[in-house]
């Protein structure tokens, strides 16, 4: 099978399976799990019964139908891709985008690269001496993204693929309320969706990732920490009270100025983030919460969010 007819069987552009074939070259894959250990391991992940059936449904096993030959090269090639940038820390796509209805097997190709690496990167945690609590509690971001493009019916998955590379090869770390991301001199923190993010569970995280960077990456240096998000646009204050955590959050950090385009669309984040749906319309969106209630009002208003980033020395 060439490219040409690999991509045509996958239904993606031929342009994204030349970029897997040139990224990963002929370098080595990582082979998946036992599927009698599927069910262990995907708990330890978090992942929820429902998703983790269908997991275990399409398991890629040597002799199953599903997996034909074009969805068999792109699972051992993206493997192999995300390996391949073992501790790296940008954003990197697994493969190209793929339908998800027609099947477990296309629906999680890349849950399966993901599970395939686990040794690869449990591997590169140890080498760093880190414990396997915090190593388990940031792998198992893979449940939650589950459980949450669940409710998005298939909206989230397109970031999430990407999203969790990171996890996937050392670069980011959930220490207690915060994830940690490696990069540069600034450690990058993202909100995972666990329930209110408390000043107390904020402060007690920072502290973790002060202590944890300088032990277990002490080739590293860093001096802020930074983030970017649709939370810190200052806008919010115009709708959310001075005591909220999100507002008592922004005042952690100086803010870069606002340069459109710098980042994703926001007033497509925030519907993400806070309603978990991509495409409802505006006006059929719940208005349960005040931040629910401030972007609404404010998109339909005319106005705009706008992803922000910012920064405050560790
Ligand atoms: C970040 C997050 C933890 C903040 O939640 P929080 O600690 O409850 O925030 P606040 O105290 O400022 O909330 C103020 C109000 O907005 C509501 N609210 C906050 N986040 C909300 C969300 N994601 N969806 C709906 N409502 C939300 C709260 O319920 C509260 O409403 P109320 O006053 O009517 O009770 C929460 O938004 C979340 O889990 N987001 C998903 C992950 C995320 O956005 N990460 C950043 C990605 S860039």
């Amino acid at each position: 099978m060439d490219l040409d007819d690999i991509a045509a069987r996958l239904g993606v552009p031929v342009e994204e399976v030349e970029r897997v074939h040139r990224l990963a070259g002929d370098r080595p894959s990582a082979p998946l799990p036992a599927r009698a250990d599927a069910p262990a391991i995907l708990d330890r992940l978090a992942v929820r019964p429902d998703d983790a059936a269908e997991i275990v449904a399409g398991w890629p096993d040597p002799d199953s139908p599903l997996w034909t030959p074009e969805l068999r090269w792109l699972l051992d090639r993206s493997t192999a891709l995300v390996r391949a940038d073992l501790g790296g820390v940008e954003w990197l796509s697994p493969g190209p985008e793929l339908p998800r209805d027609r099947g477990p097997a296309w629906r999680h190709l890349y849950v399966y690269g993901y599970l395939a690496l686990l040794d690869v990167v449990t591997g590169y945690h140890r080498d760093h001496g880190i414990a396997d609590g915090v190593t388990w509690a940031t792998l198992a971001d893979l449940g939650r993204n589950l459980a949450i493009d669940r409710r998005m019916h298939g909206e989230g998955w397109p970031v999430m693929q990407s999203w969790l590379t990171l996890h996937a090869r050392g670069g980011l770390y959930e220490l207690g309320r915060l994830q940690h991301e490696r990069g540069g001199t600034a450690i990058g923190l993202h909100i995972p969706d666990a329930g209110p993010m408390t000043p107390a569970a904020v402060d007690a995280s920072l502290d973790e990732a002060r202590e944890f960077f300088p032990r277990h990456f002490p080739d590293e240096h860093y001096t802020e920490f930074s983030c970017g998000s649709w939370l810190l646009d200052p806008q919010l204050r115009d709708y959310l009270p001075e005591d909220s955590n999100i507002i008592r959050f922004q005042r952690r950090f100086a803010l870069q100025p606002h340069v459109p385009q710098d980042g994703p669309d926001a007033d497509v984040e925030v519907r993400r983030f806070a309603f978990r749906t991509l495409s409802t319309p505006l006006d059929q969106l719940p208005r349960r919460t005040g931040l629910q209630r401030a972007i609404i009002d404010h998109l339909a208003a005319g106005g705009h969010w706008h992803w922000r980033h910012g920064r405050f020395p560790i």
